[in-house]
């Protein structure tokens, strides 16, 4: 590593569900400095979301700015730039014009199910699976960019002519990033599109016509650490080199140094995201889970297992936003503290369908076994308490179809700093939990990438010492209480279930 590398940081834009961030990195994988902002969901009907591009492109401008101010940074002291961000939202827009036709359809947006029947019921089902590790759902990218071409007009024609292209929303920033000079995804986002082949990491022709989607319009496709282009001059008053892209939650996996097969850890965003690393072997789960394709530096790309949760922090959020039950996120600790437990009732936040390992969309947000005496605490906490039933439920087929024993769990994202939440999440599977240090991980994930391709870190051993524990949640519930506990769970989903028949 040159000596003018050592004093220079490593810029993460980590671009989620309900905010843009900007974090820079030290050697260290230190936080140097951070902004965050919220932009807007947009709710047209109920089951759809949307959010427009060009706020997301506007917001993540704007910490990129505010963070870099912080320090007095320029763009000399920048060594990279890496991007994560929450996977499968789908941007259309008009190369011409830089605009998008239509407003981003979110990952958890439902408006697609039929397509998704219809697929089935056209016998597509095993062949998606098999090519692409994917349980067909809207939740992923394929059916989301059918919805736009079909429905905004002229945009097939368009987009077959060349003028419209296709973007996750790594390709979206990329492209905005460089001024329209550079058209790329890599392989993790575009293992989340259900049109990508995982094996031979090409996109698939059979897929693509299916929908009857023009091969133009997508982004070319590579690994997640290696340099995409540079940032355009005016953007920062230099050039920065765009050397890492990962989905969100491989991004974490790699931020927390998941490297070798049956490391596994679990992040608690809007969703909850479990992922193990299962090396070069893309494993086929039976059982809802998806096979997905983890972060790498080279073309020898890793797989992972997947257990996909679409409601975790958002449970959280829509107590503060929309049910005005809290006034901050953290409250939620205090409220769960305040009661000895839920008084029997159980809250399966299902507000977009379920995920694994249900896998289905009908499904609606449930409560269940409410009686007088149900408090606002003892609401807050049930919410809290369905983020580890959900990772219980997956963690558990992972263990089964893996072969592999979990023994410990490594957790991060914003509501893993909820102790309380830790704790009942260690009580529940009966493991340890491991809190991070850092647990803006999927930042650093995506950070390491950016590093390691432009040789800031040398490899992965040299990113490994950077990792260190902060907190470790030990077991402390008796088998018995466990197992009652999940039994309420249980029917509680079910009745879930039973709600989408
Ligand atoms: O697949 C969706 C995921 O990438 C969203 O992540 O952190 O915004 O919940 P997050």
């Amino acid at each position: 590593i040159s000596m003018s590398n050592m004093n220079k940081y490593i810029m993460s834009l980590d671009q989620g569900t309900t905010s843009s961030r900007c974090i820079l990195f030290d050697k260290q994988g230190r936080i140097c400095s951070m902004a965050q902002k919220e932009f807007a969901q947009i709710y047209p009907e109920p089951g759809w979301v949307e959010h427009d591009p060009m706020e997301i492109w506007a917001s993540q401008m704007s910490v990129v700015t505010e963070a870099v101010s912080r320090i007095g940074a320029s763009a000399d002291d920048i060594a990279a730039l890496g991007i994560t961000n929450q996977r499968e939202t789908t941007v259309v827009w008009d190369r011409r014009t830089g605009r998008p036709i239509y407003n981003a359809i979110v990952w958890q947006c439902r408006r697609t199910a039929d397509y998704i029947n219809r697929l089935k019921c056209d016998g597509m089902e095993d062949y998606v699976r098999k090519t692409t590790g994917l349980v067909p759902d809207a939740y992923f990218s394929a059916s989301k960019l059918a919805w736009i071409l079909d429905n905004v007009e002229g945009a097939r024609k368009d987009a077959a002519a060349g003028n419209l292209l296709f973007g996750t929303v790594d390709t979206w920033l990329i492209w905005n990033l460089t001024k329209g000079e550079v058209h790329v995804t890599d392989y993790t986002n575009a293992s989340r599109t259900m049109m990508f082949d995982i094996h031979n990491l090409c996109w698939d022709k059979k897929i693509i016509e299916y929908f009857d989607i023009p091969e133009v319009m997508l982004p070319q496709v590579k690994p997640s650490g290696c340099v995409y282009g540079y940032t355009e001059n005016s953007l920062f008053g230099g050039c920065i080199p765009i050397a890492g892209a990962a989905g969100d939650q491989q991004a974490a996996l790699f931020g927390q140094c998941c490297f070798d097969a049956g490391e596994v850890k679990n992040t608690y965003g809007t969703g909850c995201f479990l992922l193990m690393n299962t090396g070069d072997k893309a494993v086929e789960s039976k059982n809802g889970l998806l096979t997905t394709i983890a972060a790498g530096t080279d073309n020898d790309v890793q797989y992972a297992l997947e257990g996909s949760i679409f409601v975790a922090g958002a449970g959280i959020q829509w107590l503060r936003d929309e049910m005005n039950i809290l006034e901050t996120s953290a409250q939620s600790e205090e409220y769960a503290r305040s009661v000895e437990d839920t008084a029997g009732v159980y809250v399966v936040p299902a507000f977009t369908g379920l995920g694994a390992p249900y896998w289905n969309p009908y499904a609606r947000g449930t409560v269940v076994g409410i009686t007088r005496g149900c408090t606002k605490a003892h609401f807050v906490r049930a919410v809290l308490e369905s983020m580890a039933y959900q990772t219980y439920d997956i963690l558990k087929i992972m263990e089964n179809e893996s072969g592999v024993d979990i023994p410990k769990l490594k957790v991060d994202g914003g509501a893993s700093k909820n102790d309380f939440l830790m704790q009942f999440q260690s009580d529940i599977l009966n493991v340890d939990v491991l809190r991070p240090e850092c647990v803006e991980t999927t930042a650093l994930g995506a950070a390491y990438l950016a590093g390691i391709a432009v040789g800031y870190w040398k490899d992965k051993d040299d990113i490994r010492k950077n990792w260190a524990i902060s907190n470790t949640f030990h077991p402390d519930l008796a088998d018995a209480g466990r197992q009652e506990l999940l039994s309420g769970w249980e029917r509680a989903v079910r009745c879930a279930l039973a709600w989408a028949e």
